[in-house]
């Protein structure tokens, strides 16, 4: 009876509060005030608010915090999460220096546990960051603070970690449900062994471990917040700084077991979800086990072994997920005294870091030796961002939670541990199995009759012959799928050197030593056919020492390849851009043998072959590095050849790069060679600046690298464009006639442009006058409507877009 009637008379009483809006309006309590249920404190610039409330269809409520000034009630901060008031009303105040919540009766509910020592007044205030705090009238020490008490969300200012001194743990724990504050079984907290990572527990179990981050560095995690590290010997965590003081921002264990980053959207009067972990299945913390790598593929969760280990379960390597729990094994146990070596696998988040070793005056050659010093050490990498400091961290024991990278983590490279043969063992594998049998076969008129060829194929040997022409007869060799495969290790993951429009590229290895590039066709992409037969068809026919050499391809049931000699040195941005992938720099000297070897490949696409060939997609990546650097461009996959008098064609599809495509190819369709000449002005500007035009920033203005080498050139001033990285002696006059030839390609009028022959004997003459170039197109990072943006899941890609015309 007597619950009934203050239960009555609560509800009327918080109808009424509510009614009426209200409030003790003021942002902090003494010692000789209270606040009961419908009163509030808010803080003084009015982002929080303090007070009891209730979730849906419960009668028990709560103190708690949530924002102030928007529609949706988010609690960031409950105080009696696990004792929620359920009878009579409820009261805050302080009594002796604690903070209490108490009802009609006097029964505590929860408690600041704090006693101040002396008989000093206390004041308990709610700060504009959302932090209640407890302390002394007329001091700014507090005796006590909700921040330091998190429940399930962390504000900016807040730390998650540890301080060793006190031995205090700052951790989130969910909510039970969305309903329930309860404190639920997910919780984010720092994992003190090892190194200070992040990670998500259900109960005690792991469940996912954020990115390490070696540098101890704060970094400009996205548009909205800078991440903070500290780690030292009195504490260890992660904080975050607003960019935006006004923004409304809140990180989050959700009782569904994801760790939430959501941003208030003033427009939409709602949160906007800006990440979440774990976002994929190999974000699962080690799901693949022991010395396992897990990789998406086709939105798929793989498993693959490392290099020198084999899949622990019996079944072996052919059932749909063989580690999916067991892990891997090593092939052929360590026992210190036979060779041994490494093998790397890149773009990897690294292990886990539990048994391990850090030193941050290593070079990476003693790590290689210290590692093989100890014969419990299994793997070491190179922790930082940045090459140029030294570090090496090692790894002992089971190497767990190794995923290849996606893009919220800054890849590394991780060396593991293998026996010598296995060093050797593949190309030695691989000779006894392959046995060329050659059978020529001349077919196939036209374009191809690749499919009925490939039943009759048997080893390496087989012949496609291709006549595009009348005339013309082009011999194009095939290679039998086995022996690619064979060649590639199963197309293994390590073997995978590269990612083209239109599919993977693997490296391997013929049995005759040979070592090639296969491009294999994703089964996924509809163009791909045409894309490939045009490939292939074009490529035969092109031999150029600036183009990429096809030596044959692969076509069984869904499957298409083509196999290209190897380029040892890989592609031109990890050399020009050598922040992003750690590559080395170039002298000048190989920089404008590039550009010319670039130019006359171009050059004889547009004009020397036979047929007036548009790349489309010219960009760094897509500029491969034989053993002394010459220059060969690659990827014709959207080359479209053209009769003589055709050099304009609209288009309904678009293909190509961002921050490379001409402003009458992304605006109207239009291509011409004119637009690969645009490609090739930003190619020479981001090899001289060593800069990417698209993620070029500039902290005074909006412009990419176009528009900054524009001003810059308007000013007189190019020479500041020069890469800072570059030797200290080279041609000033070479490096700025580049600069202006890069100009003059990217005018955004076609007409201004000059064609390539112009390019090259600009480049090739020191007395000739260039003319003074125009604006360029595409000055700002401008991106058209309607065209599909996905740029930020990757550094660059090939975008590819049908117009509704
Ligand atoms: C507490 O605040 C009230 C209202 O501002 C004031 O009247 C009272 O004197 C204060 N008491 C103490 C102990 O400071
Ligand atoms: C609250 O109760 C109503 C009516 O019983 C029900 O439809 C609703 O689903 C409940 N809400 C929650 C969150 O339990
Ligand atoms: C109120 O809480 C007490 C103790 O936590 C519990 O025994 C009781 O069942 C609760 N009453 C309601 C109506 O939830
Ligand atoms: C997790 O907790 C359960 C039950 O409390 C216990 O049996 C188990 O050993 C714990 N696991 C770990 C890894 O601590
Ligand atoms: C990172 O930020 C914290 C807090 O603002 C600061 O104390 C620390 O010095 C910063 N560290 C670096 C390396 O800038
Ligand atoms: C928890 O996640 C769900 C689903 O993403 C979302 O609807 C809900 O708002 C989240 N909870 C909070 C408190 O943000
Ligand atoms: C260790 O390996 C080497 C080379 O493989 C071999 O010669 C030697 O017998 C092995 N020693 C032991 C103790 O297994
Ligand atoms: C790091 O390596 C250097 C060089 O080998 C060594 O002198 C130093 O003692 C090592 N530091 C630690 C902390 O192990
Ligand atoms: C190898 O490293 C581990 C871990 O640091 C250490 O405990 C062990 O003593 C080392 N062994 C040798 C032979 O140096």
């Amino acid at each position: 009876m007597r619950l009934l009637v203050s239960s009555t008379v609560f509800s009327s009483l918080l109808a009424l509060s509510l009614m009426l809006g209200l409030c003790v309006c003021m942002d902090s309590l003494n010692q000789s005030q209270s606040m009961s249920e419908g009163e509030r404190l808010i803080s003084a610039g009015g982002k929080f608010q303090l007070g009891f409330f209730n979730t849906d269809n419960s009668s028990n409520r709560y103190l708690g915090i949530w924002f102030y000034n928007i529609p949706s009630k988010t609690i960031v901060w409950v105080a009696n999460r696990n004792k929620p008031l359920n009878g009579s009303l409820g009261l805050l105040k302080i009594e002796h220096g604690t903070l209490v919540i108490q009802d009609n009766s006097g029964q505590a509910y929860w408690s600041s546990n704090t006693r101040s020592l002396s008989s000093r007044s206390t004041t308990t205030k709610l700060l504009d960051s959302g932090n209640l705090v407890l302390k002394y009238d007329n001091s700014e020490t507090y005796l006590w603070q909700s921040f330091n008490y998190p429940t399930d969300t962390m504000l900016a200012g807040m730390k998650l970690g540890w301080d060793f001194k006190a031995g205090m743990e700052w951790q989130l724990t969910s909510w039970k449900s969305a309903e329930d504050p309860f404190a639920g079984h997910f919780s984010y907290s720092m994992d003190p062994r090892g190194f200070p990572q992040l990670k998500l527990f259900e109960d005690n179990i792991t469940r996912f471990r954020s990115h390490p981050r070696f540098g101890g560095i704060n970094t400009s995690f996205d548009s909205v917040i800078t991440s903070i590290f500290v780690y030292d010997s009195q504490e260890a965590y992660f904080s975050y700084d607003l960019h935006d003081q006004n923004s409304l921002v809140r990180f989050l264990v959700n009782y569904t077991g994801k760790v939430q980053h959501y941003k208030w959207n003033t427009q939409t009067l709602d949160w906007t979800l800006l990440y979440e972990s774990p976002s994929d299945s190999c974000e699962e913390y080690a799901k693949c086990g022991p010395n396992a790598v897990c990789v998406i593929v086709n939105a798929v969760r793989t498993c693959e072994c490392l290099p020198g280990y084999v899949s622990k379960s019996a079944e072996g390597p052919d059932t749909l997920d063989p580690w999916y729990s067991g892990g891997c094994i090593r092939k052929s146990p360590f026992n210190c005294s036979g060779p041994e070596g490494f093998k790397r696998v890149k773009r990897v988040k690294l292990p886990d870091l539990v048994l391990f070793e850090m030193n941050t005056s290593m070079t990476l050659k003693e790590c290689e030796n210290m590692c093989l010093g100890n014969c419990t050490c299994t793997a070491y990498a190179h922790p930082f961002e940045s090459r140029d400091k030294k570090g090496c961290v090692f790894w002992f024991g089971d190497l767990l939670d190794i995923r290849i990278s996606n893009a919220e983590y800054e890849p590394r490279e991780l060396f593991v541990r293998v026996v010598a043969s296995e060093l050797e063992g593949n190309s030695k594998r691989r000779k006894g199995v392959v046995v060329a049998a050659a059978v020529i076969l001349s077919v196939c008129s036209a374009i191809f009759c690749l499919w009925a060829s490939w039943r009759r194929r048997r080893g390496q040997g087989v012949r496609l012959d291709v006549h595009a022409g009348e005339e013309e007869k082009f011999e194009l060799p095939m290679f039998d799928v086995v022996m690619i495969s064979q060649a590639t290790n199963n197309f293994s993951h390590f073997n995978k050197i590269g990612q083209g429009g239109f599919g993977p590229v693997y490296k391997g290895q013929l049995p005759n030593g040979q070592e090639i590039a296969v491009k294999r066709l994703s089964e996924t992409s509809s163009q791909g056919l045409n894309e490939f037969k045009n490939e292939a068809v074009l490529i035969a026919k092109l031999q150029h020492r600036n183009l990429v050499k096809l030596l044959g391809c692969c076509i069984e049931g869904q499957e298409r390849m083509l196999v290209y000699e190897y380029m040892p040195n890989g592609s031109l941005d990890s050399f020009v851009f050598p922040g992003t992938t750690g590559g080395s720099c170039l002298l000048w000297r190989t920089k404008f043998n590039i550009i010319v070897g670039v130019a006359k490949g171009l050059l004889y696409l547009h004009q020397d072959s036979r047929l007036t060939i548009i790349h489309r997609d010219l960009k760094a990546s897509n500029v491969l590095l034989d053993s002394k650097m010459n220059p060969k461009i690659s990827d014709f996959g959207m080359a479209r050849t053209f009769g003589e008098d055709q050099f304009l064609e609209k288009t309904k599809r678009i293909v190509g790069t961002y921050g490379y495509m001409s402003p009458e190819y992304v605006v109207d369709g239009i291509f011409s060679i004119k637009s690969d000449v645009f490609s090739f002005g930003v190619l020479v500007l981001e090899i001289v600046c060593g800069k990417r035009n698209r993620e070029f920033h500039h902290p005074d203005h909006n412009f990419n690298l176009l528009g900054h080498t524009w001003n810059l050139w308007v000013e007189g001033k190019a020479h500041d464009l020069i890469d800072e990285q570059m030797e200290d002696s080279f041609p000033l006059a070479e490096v700025m006639r580049c600069i202006q030839v890069g100009l003059l390609c990217v005018q955004k009028c076609p007409e201004d442009r000059p064609t390539m022959s112009s390019v090259l004997l600009m480049l090739d003459s020191e007395s000739m006058r260039l003319p003074q170039p125009k604006k360029p197109g595409f000055y700002l990072e401008r991106i058209p409507d309607g065209i599909n943006r996905r740029e930020n899941t990757a550094k660059e890609i090939t975008i590819t877009l049908l117009e509704g015309r």
